[in-house]
């Protein structure tokens, strides 16, 4: 198999890893939709507890009152709800870099198929069960469509393959957490749903990038260590996101424990990063930086722990 280019900032072939992926693409899309079970978002949706709203029809106005959800699930809710609006220009990414040909192309719609239900069921539950202002989150919809998304790598496809592996592992446990912190067993059922679509997302990318490493190493393992040391959730330009972040983060929803111990940690794992034989002197040099980076989060989740912990404990007084 031919080598490609591999230095760091010497621009890896994308067309050749494009062609040269294909097949391990259209593997792993037979798996996917071997694996992947058909749901339908109304049956998750307690449609006879709701209840016209005021305006056009006249009904009852949107109250806080209305629902029992506790603030921080409304949070998590509304921020996971506009990472998943976000959809079309997630898709205009990844149409862009992947193509819509052949094994590629049947991933990216199949793909931008399944994360389109993700929204929806999420807006028919917190409409119907009027768990968050319906005003408040379709002006924030439009707002945060409206900036979209930017791929961070936009040109290199072994940069993009292993950022999506780790988002959507990173979207799968927001979502799941997201669903208990709700207490209701309806929001559970249907997070723990959409949890188990994007699991099958991150196999996926996981297995591409795996792929990646056989064909060029050094060149994997520096778009690996690039990514983690500059990663940023998909909905980090929301309005707000640094704040709801960080209650997201107290309530143990996502914090940084979980994105390193839960998120970047498995992958890693699953690549046998610390563990390859296989790379030259650029590659080393990018594991070298990555191990250097995974120490300095286990300090930083460490420290947040600390303050998280000091915090109850001043709270519970
Ligand atoms: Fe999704
Ligand atoms: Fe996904």
């Amino acid at each position: 198999m031919r080598r490609l280019r591999n230095r760091r900032g010497v621009n890896v072939d994308q067309t050749a890893l494009l062609i040269e992926l294909e097949p391990v693409v259209a593997a792993n899309l037979d798996r996917h939709l071997s694996l992947a079970k058909e749901w339908f978002p109304h049956e998750y949706v307690p449609w006879s507890e709701g209840r016209t709203y005021d305006g056009l029809l006249n009904g009852e106005p949107w109250k806080p009152t209305d629902s029992p959800l506790p603030d921080v699930a409304r949070t998590a809710l509304i921020v996971n709800l506009l990472t998943e609006d976000n959809l079309p220009s997630y898709h205009h990414e990844i149409a862009t870099l992947f193509g819509r040909d052949g094994a590629w192309g049947t991933w990216v719609h199949r793909w931008t198929a399944e994360e389109g239900r993700h929204g929806i069921a999420l807006r028919d539950y917190l409409t119907v069960t009027r768990a968050v202002d319906p005003i408040a989150l379709e002006r924030a919809r439009m707002v945060h469509m409206q900036a979209g998304y930017n791929n961070d790598h936009p040109e290199e496809m072994m940069h993009s393959i292993a950022y999506v592996a780790f988002q959507e592992l990173a979207t799968r446990i927001s979502h799941r957490n997201t669903g208990k912190a709700t207490g209701d067993p309806i929001a559970e059922q249907l997070l723990a749903r959409v949890a188990a679509d994007e699991n099958l997302h991150m196999v996926f990318y996981r297995n591409l990038l795996a792929a990646a490493f056989d064909l060029d190493p050094d060149h994997a393992m520096q778009a690996v260590t690039d990514v983690v040391a500059g990663f940023q959730m998909p909905g980090a330009n929301i309005e707000g996101f640094q704040r709801k972040a960080l209650s997201i983060a107290l309530a143990g929803i996502y914090d940084l424990r979980q994105h390193r111990d839960e998120v970047l940690q498995p992958v890693l794992r699953q690549w046998n990063i610390f563990g390859r034989t296989d790379l030259g002197a650029e590659g080393e040099k990018a594991r070298e930086e990555l191990a250097a980076h995974m120490d300095e989060l286990e300090t930083q989740a460490a420290r947040f722990e600390e303050k998280r912990e000091a915090r109850r404990l001043r709270q519970n007084r």
